[in-house]
């Protein structure tokens, strides 16, 4: 399958086990598994799941809208289906869902020694604009702070020909 074919819609609670086995892979320092529900229940989350033909969860993107601002609080995709573009689909229809939203801005926070998603953000448009001294537990480690406008994204999305979601 092609990451073309790979569908992005809202994430609902009936696919939380399915992230959450991700997120256990992905993380040496997982979220716990009621945060997926604590989040998506909020009025202010935004829950986004990648899928395969038969719905199978392949990824996910979980953050919040408040006022004119977006936090992506997560975002993993299954790791033998990374490097295909399922990440940056992900990330470009939150920042679309973000900006129907209100949002003017999307932020996030990653770990200084994750380089592998730091390198993924700064290619799909996000900038380095600031640091938090050790924000992250188990190992202590300083998260860079990162952030975009939608409407950037939404730019480099069309420059990538990335298929749109409906
Ligand atoms: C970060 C993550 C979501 C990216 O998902 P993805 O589907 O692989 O991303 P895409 O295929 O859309 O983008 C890949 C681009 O990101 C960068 N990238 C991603 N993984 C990389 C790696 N291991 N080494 C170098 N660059 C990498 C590259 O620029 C790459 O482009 P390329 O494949 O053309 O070189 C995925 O690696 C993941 O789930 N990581 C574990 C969880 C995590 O750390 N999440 C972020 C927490 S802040």
């Amino acid at each position: 399958m092609r990451a073309e074919e790979v569908r992005v819609r809202a994430l609902a609670s009936d696919d939380l086990d399915a992230c959450w086995e991700i997120e256990r892979e992905a993380y040496p320092n997982p979220w716990r598994r009621d945060h997926f529900d604590e989040l998506l229940d909020l009025d202010a989350g935004l829950g986004l799941a990648a899928v395969d033909q038969d719905d199978g969860i392949l990824g996910y993107a979980l953050g919040w809208v408040v006022t004119d601002e977006a936090e992506l609080a997560n975002i993993a995709v299954e790791a033998s289906w990374r490097r295909r573009g399922i990440g940056a689909r992900l990330l470009y229809a939150f920042a679309r869902e973000a900006e129907r939203r209100g949002a003017e801005r999307v932020w996030l926070e990653v770990r200084e020694s994750n380089a592998e998603a730091r390198r993924f953000y700064d290619r799909h448009g996000f900038l380095m604009v600031g640091r938090r001294r050790g924000y992250y537990d188990r190992p202590r480690e300083d998260a860079i702070v990162m952030a975009a406008d939608p409407a950037d994204l939404e730019e480099a999305d069309e420059g990538r020909g990335l298929v749109r979601d409906t």
